[in-house]
């Protein structure tokens, strides 16, 4: 699989590259905002990885670390962001140590980013396939009627009629500009794009369309998926595998097939019981009690405990470690192995 998709980029592998490396591995990253009164650790010791191809829905709530863990990948953080630790791995490259400039070769060539409300960042006196051309031209210096071209194709992939091609981003209706939003995430052939909410602003039955496309462009591009959505039965359909975070940590992660069948932390259990299930009967909402930790100084123990009805007297003090089972799922909970 890995070879078959990275046969069809249309453009060479980082130099130090190593064609056998895993897509990406993301290893106890931590990644903090420096504020007045402290340190908040919004991402706190993550870790998980991304295969060729795949795609891995991001959850948990509002505040958990979701879109500081994308914007660690290729270190796109506001400017009070550090990542105070770990590695993300990119073909077995570390992007950590380096510099900014040196970041430019991967940011939107390999890892790409489709925000919530993108659709209303695009340049209004700019039409929108030249707008699309500008990240080919400058970014993999073609020339600028290659770039057109290229610019063309990409608005017809994600399905933008040809007539419409020299449109300005007021003449596009929300789903059509968000649609062009990510094909200039694809603009520069990226492994990895990553998707922000993509949906979120957008009506059910556009949602539905975008999703869609994402999935077909996957199949047809060999494109790996990152989707951040609090829309769990939008994981249940399009992603292979889930990460759950609470407090800036991984709670669970594994298959979805695994874990929305049979959740094992106490937190993924709520979150999907705070869900509608679309696979029950039951439609009654159940609501977590209690809030998410202060970030600045989160318990010393598992996270959840203040919220969890099985803490037990180990969880206050004690990080819980992380066991993997064989099914493929990685819990982070005391109830499933203590560190001795
Ligand atoms: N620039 C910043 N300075 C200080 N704290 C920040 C900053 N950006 C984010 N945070 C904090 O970091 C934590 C994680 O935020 P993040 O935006 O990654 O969460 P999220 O899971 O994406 O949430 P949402 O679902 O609401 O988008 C939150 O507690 C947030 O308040
Ligand atoms: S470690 Fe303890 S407090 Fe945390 S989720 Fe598991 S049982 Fe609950
Ligand atoms: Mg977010």
């Amino acid at each position: 699989m890995t070879a078959e998709i990275r046969g069809r980029r249309q453009w060479p592998l980082p130099k130090q590259a190593d064609p056998a490396a895993p897509l990406l591995r993301v290893n106890n990253l931590q990644t903090h905002f420096q504020l007045g009164r402290g340190w908040v650790k919004a991402v706190d010791g993550v870790s998980f990885g991304l295969d060729d191809g795949e795609a891995l829905g991001l959850v948990g709530e509002s505040g958990c670390g979701k879109t500081t863990t994308a914007l660690s990948l290729v270190r796109l953080l506001p400017s009070n962001g550090r990542i105070r630790g770990g590695s993300v791995e990119l073909f077995g490259i570390d992007l950590v140590p380096k510099t900014d400039r040196q970041l430019d070769r991967y940011r939107w060539r390999e890892i790409s980013i489709v925000f919530q409300g993108a659709m209303n960042a695009l340049n209004p006196v700019v039409q929108v396939r030249r707008q699309i051309a500008e990240p080919v031209q400058y970014r993999l210096n073609q020339s600028e009627s290659a770039s057109l071209k290229r610019a063309d194709e990409l608005l017809d992939m994600v399905g933008i009629p040809s007539r419409r091609l020299g449109a300005y981003p007021h003449e596009l209706s929300g789903g059509m500009r968000q649609r062009a939003m990510i094909a200039m995430a694809l603009a520069c052939d990226p492994a990895i794009v990553i998707g922000d909410e993509p949906t979120t602003a957008l009506d059910a039955m556009v949602q539905a369309q975008i999703l869609v496309l994402l999935e077909q462009l996957r199949r047809d591009l060999g494109l790996s998926l990152i989707l951040i959505t609090h829309d769990l039965s939008v994981v249940a359909e399009t992603c292979d595998r889930v990460l759950v975070m609470y407090a800036g940590r991984v709670a669970e992660e594994g298959p979805v097939s695994r874990v929305f069948t049979e959740p094992r932390h106490p937190y993924t259990r709520k979150l999907l019981g705070a869900f509608p299930n679309i696979r029950s009967d039951r439609r009654t909402l159940e609501t977590i009690p209690g809030e998410p930790p202060d970030l600045v100084n989160p318990p010393a123990g598992c996270r959840f405990a203040p919220r969890c009805a099985q803490a037990m007297p180990v969880c206050a003090g004690t990080l819980p470690p992380e066991v993997s089972f064989d099914d493929g799922v990685r819990v982070a909970c005391h109830l499933f192995g203590t560190t001795a």
